[in-house]
């Protein structure tokens, strides 16, 4: 959701045949080159990573597939980055595919009947399967078993085809739009959580070592503190960072560049950006603050409510600059404090220097 080319990838693989590849469509040549191939190069979320070491080295001691995994957080945490490595340490192929692509049943049945022994199928946005593919997952995730309808009416017969055991990793940034029997079939669930400035430092620090460009570690961390706590954002800070490095002829990223590339970028010291003042100043002006829900607020700033609610809300939210209450959204002092020392210039105020 926050990366657009990646997404716009993504939404032509939903319409265009095959369903399945490979690999998940990269959105550019670089984020190919950054992208961690190995659970030793996947920095932070350290629980998930202990765990899921002793998990994979569980299955591959007793020559089984994993058990099926789900993975959901915001988007740009790294879900369909762990699910290639989980392949990777596997030593299986890794076969991405989507919900909203999937959408006929017939569409699973031949990417399941065509999995080998302990692949691993990857369902980006598993949330968005239509509920009749859905349930031919049930026994898929079960017994290994697809039931196939031959015919219609009372002469229809059932076919059981079985299948190679597969592990099934689901991705989602949305865990409550999960059906319980669905969200009940996977062995492992993990949560992908915001990162912390040191993870996200070095993530800064190791994907400019592969882009080779020289950011000094101050600079890192600096780019890290207005990354909103993910890798993706991160990343794509970085990249436009040198952008703005080769076009003034440097050869190091240092802190003064990295400060003028985001004033120029409307990034603040937050890592806050227009789209998130514009909805902190339709709650304060346009609704006195609050409470107002989560429709009028995205059309109040012309969103829609998925991005407000998905990708937007949940910085504001941990910066507790709004709160959100059951009768709606609201402001909270710290986010007019915000704002008024914004209007001022204080934050992220403007250096013309390029
Ligand atoms: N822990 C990590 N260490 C290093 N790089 C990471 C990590 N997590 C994510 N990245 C990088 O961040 C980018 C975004 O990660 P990814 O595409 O896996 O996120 P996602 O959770 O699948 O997002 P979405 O919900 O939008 O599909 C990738 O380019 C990846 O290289
Ligand atoms: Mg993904």
């Amino acid at each position: 959701m926050a990366a657009g080319e990646e997404k716009r990838v993504r939404r032509k693989s939903t319409t265009a045949k095959p369903v399945l590849a490979e690999q998940k469509p990269e959105g550019d040549a670089t984020g190919a080159i950054m992208r961690p191939r190995r659970l030793q190069d996947f920095i932070g979320q350290e629980q998930l990573r202990r765990n899921l070491t002793v998990f994979i080295d569980a299955a591959l001691s007793r020559k089984e597939p994993l058990d099926h995994c789900l993975l959901y957080g915001p988007p740009g945490l790294g879900k369909t980055t762990l699910s290639q490595i989980i392949a990777a340490e596997l030593g299986v192929r890794f076969k991405y595919t989507s919900g909203p692509a999937l959408t006929r049943a017939g569409d699973l049945a031949s990417i399941l009947a065509s999995l080998r022994d302990r692949d691993v199928l990857f369902i980006d946005e598993i949330h968005r399967l239509p509920a009749a593919v859905e349930e031919g997952l049930y026994s898929a995730m079960e017994d290994f078993q697809l039931p196939i309808i031959l015919g219609k009416g009372p002469s229809a017969k059932t076919l059981t085809i079985q299948l190679k055991p597969f592990t099934l990793i689901g991705a989602t940034t949305r865990f409550g739009m999960l059906s319980a029997p669905l969200r009940d079939r996977f062995g492992i669930v993990m949560r992908l959580d915001p990162y912390n400035e040191d993870d996200l430092a070095i993530i800064i620090t190791n994907a400019a070592v592969r882009l080779e460009t020289n950011v000094e570690p101050a600079a890192a961390r600096r780019i890290a503190a207005r990354s909103r706590g993910i890798p993706r954002i991160a990343l794509r800070n970085l990249k436009r960072i040198r952008d703005y490095m080769a076009y003034a002829g440097a050869s190091l990223v240092d802190v003064k560049l990295v400060d003028r590339a985001f004033s120029h970028l409307n990034i603040d010291q937050y890592g806050l950006l227009d789209i998130d003042r514009r909805l902190l100043e339709a709650i304060d002006e346009k609704f006195r603050g609050g409470p107002v829900g989560l429709d009028s607020l995205a059309s109040a700033i012309s969103e829609d409510p998925e991005t407000v609610s998905v990708v937007i809300e949940p910085y504001l939210v941990q910066l507790n600059f709004i709160a959100r209450t059951s009768q709606g959204r609201i402001i909270t002092d710290l986010g007019r404090r915000y704002l008024k020392s914004h209007d001022s210039g204080g934050a992220g105020s403007d250096e013309a220097l390029f």
